[in-house]
Parts: structure tokens; C-alpha cells; sequence
């Protein structure tokens, strides 16, 4: 009797095991070991089964395994350095990855990008353990959530006002020019290629692009053969 239900109970937990198997393989794509290439030409970059730190490369039907550095890993997409990522936007699915920061100042990682304050108008990158500070295009600041740049009001401390140079005005005549483009009223912001849109309130400094160039009258971009104050702007 006891040893019926002994059995039963083991019987039962091998089964939740198998189940639990069955899971993970369905949850994550099972990659092939990878031993030859079995391509002659060009390059293919496989996962590594066993590791989300390595790769194999076949270059030419020369097959090598690569090992990503640290801070980074696989799953090929990205090329932060020799096709690895960082490490926070790489799905490993499964393939096993130990993170081990090598703290020296700021950069936790060997390669990373980092913060250097809630508001800053740049950030950090780190190249083989070396940090190397790179501006945000101008109007945005540095967003540790995101890991990019981003528009001061959607930060958390950050001052928009502070960090654009222009303060919305609190009240806007249906008159002014500016009024055409509510809930998005737009301003000059003295940078030809640039112009400001307040949002709720905020400024943010917008660029123009496809070489194009602020009017102060029409609040549109315009080619610059149409706008004499910023004719200039893209002959340097
Ligand atoms: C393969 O060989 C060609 C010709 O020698 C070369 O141009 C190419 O870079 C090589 N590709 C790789 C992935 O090594």
C-alpha cells in the first residue's frame, strides 16, 4: 500500500519533469552544435548552444567560435563590436550567460553606455574599458531607462526648459503665428536647421531635416533658397 503510493507519487513527478522539458523547448528555439560550415563563401554566424557569450563564425567556410567581450553577448543582431550587443538588448533564449562587471569608473562593463546623471546632455560609451563621452543631438538628454537619448520632458528630473533654452509661453493669442499649430505651437529657436514645438507645456527642440531650414514666417521647414535669412545655412 505505502509502497504503491510511493510509486504513484514518483511516477507522477517524472511526469511534471518531462512536462516541464517540453516547456523550455518549446519556449526556446534549440540551436544545432554547429562543427563544419556548410557554406563555402561569405559569412554565417550561428548561436552557440551552450553559451549566449560566443558564436561560431564561418567565414569563408573557415570555421572559428567567437567569444563576445565583455559586456556584450549574442543572438545576431546588433554590432556594438565583432557582432555581439549589449548585453540588455540581446534576447539569449535560453543559451546560458554570466555577467561579470570589471568596475573601473564608470564603465561597469568593458563595453557599455552609461549615465552620467538624471539629466545629462550626454553619456558615456565604453570601448575595451576606455569611456569615451558622446553628446545627444541637440534638445535631448540621456535616458538611463531607454538607453538612448530622449526628450527632456519624458525624463524623470530633468528640467526641459534648462535643457532646450526656451520657455513655452503660458498663454498664446489666437492671433500669433504660433497659434496655427496648437496643441503643437511652434517657435523659431535661432539655429536655422532647428525649431522648437512646445508639448503640453515643454519645449522640444526639433530638427529639420532633408536639408531643409527653419521660417520664421511660414513656422514651416522650407528649402532654403526660399528663407533669405538662413540661405547660407547647409554653404559652409
Ligand atoms: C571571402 O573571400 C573574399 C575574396 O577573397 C573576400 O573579399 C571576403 O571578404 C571574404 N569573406 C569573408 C567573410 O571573410
Amino acid at each position: 500500500m505505502l509502497l504503491n503510493t510511493v510509486l504513484l507519487a514518483l511516477v507522477a513527478c517524472a511526469a511534471a519533469r518531462t512536462q516541464v522539458r517540453q516547456q523550455l523547448v518549446e519556449e526556446y528555439p534549440s540551436y544545432p552544435a554547429i562543427t563544419y560550415c556548410e557554406e563555402d563563401y561569405g559569412l554565417q554566424l550561428y548561436p552557440n548552444p551552450a553559451s549566449c557569450h560566443s558564436f561560431y563564425k564561418c567565414a569563408n567556410g573557415t570555421l572559428t567560435e567567437e567569444v563576445c567581450e565583455n559586456g556584450l553577448l549574442f543572438d545576431g543582431h546588433g554590432a556594438v563590436h565583432n557582432h555581439c550587443n549589449y548585453h540588455w538588448g540581446v534576447n539569449c533564449e535560453g543559451r546560458a550567460f554570466e555577467l561579470a562587471p570589471i568596475a573601473r569608473g564608470i564603465c561597469e562593463y568593458s563595453f557599455g553606455i552609461y549615465s552620467n546623471g538624471p539629466c545629462e546632455k550626454y553619456y558615456t560609451k565604453c570601448v575595451y574599458g576606455e569611456p569615451i563621452d558622446e553628446p545627444c543631438t541637440p534638445g535631448l538628454a540621456y535616458d538611463d531607462r531607454t538607453h538612448s537619448c530622449n526628450w527632456p520632458d519624458l525624463l524623470e528630473y530633468c528640467n526641459p526648459e534648462e535643457v532646450v533654452g526656451f520657455k513655452c509661453p503660458d498663454y498664446l493669442d489666437s492671433k500669433d503665428p504660433a497659434a496655427k499649430f496648437l496643441p503643437f505651437p511652434r517657435f523659431p529657436s535661432g539655429d536655422c536647421g532647428r525649431y522648437i514645438v512646445c508639448v503640453e507645456g515643454h519645449p522640444r527642440l526639433v530638427g529639420c531635416g532633408d536639408y531643409t531650414v527653419f521660417s520664421s514666417d511660414t513656422l514651416t521647414c522650407q528649402d532654403p533658397d526660399y528663407v533669405p535669412s538662413c540661405a547660407n545655412y547647409f554653404k559652409k
